[in-house]
């Protein structure tokens, strides 16, 4: 099984969420590739409705770790719940880097998903800079530290690197297949590892011959249905 995420990043009303799936319904059948869209909060409740009984899945982009109180603009893992995800993604760069998020809070998000049976999908991977300066391998283990004993059966991997995410730049195929052998070394178990960062109809077909990349997390590309619907047939292609 391989897996096609489309994480729609702060895009997609509940009318664009609807008209979105039924494209999408229409457009593939994947037999081998597990389909799952993140859609902002707001369209949560109408992607459930939208993806019942088909095989699409459907997360959320983010949650607190708290189960209720004064925590002003947050989701608990009880809200989450209550609408049905399948999947809660954690640790996004734009998470880390944008509003902060630190690997101890990340832990505590990952251990509260686990407390309610949701699946995670744990994002990772390193900045320009941190590249360029050559530790990449360094950044990965320290963003898996605190979760590598806690990630189980179900939960996924993705590696990100911040530079490649929105930039249309991303790695060459032997610097994706070296990196997520990384990660796959560092974590020793069979938990899935997908590629993100700039993954598009053009290059999807590349990344998939990757055999080691279980799957993609797209952004951009996932906001329209017809280039989403060719990266999972290049990932369905591929088993
Ligand atoms: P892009 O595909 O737009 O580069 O975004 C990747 C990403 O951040 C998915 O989570």
């Amino acid at each position: 099984m391989r897996y096609v995420f489309g994480n729609w990043k702060m895009n997609g009303t509940i009318a664009f969420t609807r008209d979105y799936v039924k494209a999408l319904l229409n457009e593939v059948r994947p037999a081998t590739v597990q389909v799952a869209l993140f859609p902002p909060f707001t369209a949560l409740s109408n992607m459930a409705d939208a993806v019942n009984g088909s095989f699409v899945k459907f997360g959320s982009q983010n949650m607190y770790f708290e189960e209720s109180g004064a925590f002003t603009g947050e989701i608990s893992p009880a809200m989450l719940e209550e609408i049905g995800v399948d999947y809660v993604l954690l640790g996004h760069s734009e998470r880390r880097h944008i509003f902060n998020e630190s690997d101890e809070l990340l832990m505590k998000k990952l251990e509260a998903a686990h407390r309610h049976n949701f699946p995670v999908v744990f994002c990772i991977g390193e900045t320009l800079d941190e590249r360029k300066s050559g530790v990449t391998k360094d950044v990965i283990k320290r963003q898996l530290i605190l979760v590598k004993d806690l990630l189980r059966l179900g939960d996924l991997v993705a590696y990100e690197p911040v530079w490649a995410i929105g930039t249309g730049v991303t790695p060459t195929m032997d610097e994706i297949a070296e990196s997520i052998s990384w990660v796959k070394d560092y974590l020793k178990t069979d938990i899935p590892v997908l590629y993100g960062g700039s993954v598009n109809k053009g290059n999807a077909k590349d990344i998939a011959a990757i055999n080691i990349v279980d799957g993609a997390l797209v952004g951009g590309a996932s906001l329209k249905v017809d280039e989403f619907a060719i990266i999972i047939k290049a990932f369905g292609e591929n088993n």
